[in-house]
């Protein structure tokens, strides 16, 4: 039941009605009977300016961020997380004693999603897309011991910007760019891929996957972090030629959970956000 004690989190963006988080934290707050309530707003472009000190005045302890407002929140943050900043995104805000801080969980959530199946240090790994979810997870991955990191995407421009932004901002140096048309030719090198674009996301789930399929083997493992179909094209052509194959729903979850940890200092269960997600997808 809601009271006056009731502590209040959400989830801002434009358009928001079709959030899987609100299901996914108030699930584990009935769970672990906590007195919080999770919420989506409707925050149109012009009004992010006024969020942070809005909600400092409703005293709200902690906001996811998704699209549009990501990139354009982050001048009016008090505090920003290191890993947020290189990123230049944030998709998880708390409010502690009056200081707005950012944060991105979205790396984290893909890296604890992979590191479910197989390890990360020394690997080489494939990045398909240098949009705001490949930026996340690059930069986090650089933190993993990794071998190499290759990004393959449609604008060359955009993924040498993503290279160049890396090699600028971190130690890291062992990053290339491959043409999304050619990517077959360094599978034979690459133990993980990691699909970041729409292409085969509902209602378009129908089309050919992002690159061609027929070299990825049973020495792979592939994740698509779209996660509506369950499993894409690119998964099921991955699975049928023997790869380990791993699908958006458990970086939404993980990402879920690190905010979750942000926003309230506790740890919820996997299964409790996985419930409610799958609840969701399946209507
Ligand atoms: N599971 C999760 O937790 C999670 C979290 C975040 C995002 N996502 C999903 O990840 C996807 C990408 O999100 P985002 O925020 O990174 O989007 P974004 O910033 O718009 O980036 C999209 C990327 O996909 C490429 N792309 C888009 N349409 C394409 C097409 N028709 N052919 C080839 N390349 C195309 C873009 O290439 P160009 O550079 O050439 O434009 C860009 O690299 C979405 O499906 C989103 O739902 C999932």
């Amino acid at each position: 039941m809601i009271t006056g004690k009731t502590k209040i989190t959400g989830v801002i963006g434009h358009p928001i009605e079709h959030s899987m988080s609100p299901p996914m934290h108030n699930n584990a707050y009935k769970q672990l009977n906590m007195d919080y309530v999770y919420v989506a707003f409707h925050v149109q472009p012009e009004n992010i300016e006024k969020l942070i000190n809005s909600s400092k005045t409703l005293d709200i302890k902690g906001l996811n961020v998704t699209i549009p407002h990501k990139t354009t929140i982050i001048p009016y943050l008090d505090e920003i997380d290191e890993t947020a900043e290189k990123i230049g995104a944030v998709n998880t805000i708390q409010f502690k004693n009056g200081i707005a801080k950012g944060y991105n969980t979205d790396g984290i959530g893909a890296i604890k999603s992979i590191q479910e199946h197989t390890t990360l240090q020394d690997k080489n790994i494939l990045i398909i897309g240098a949009g705001g979810a490949s930026k996340a997870i690059s930069f986090t991955l650089i933190n993993e011991n990794i071998n190499s990191l290759t990004i393959a995407n449609r604008s060359q421009n955009n993924a040498e910007n993503l290279i160049n932004n890396i090699k600028k901002q971190t130690e890291f140096t062992n990053i290339n760019y491959q043409q999304i048309n050619n990517v077959d030719e360094i599978l034979n090198q690459t133990d993980i891929i990691i699909n970041t674009t729409p292409i085969g996301m509902y209602p378009n789930h129908q089309v050919k996957p992002p690159i061609k399929t027929d070299n990825i083997n049973n020495k792979h493992v592939v994740m698509d972090i779209i996660y509506n179909p369950l499993e894409t094209q690119l998964l099921k052509q991955a699975k049928e030629n023997g790869a380990t194959t791993i699908n958006g729903t458990s970086m939404l979850i993980n990402q879920g959970l690190e905010s979750f940890k942000i926003f309230t200092g506790k740890e919820a269960t996997y299964e409790s956000f996985e419930e409610a997600l799958l609840g969701q997808l399946k209507k």
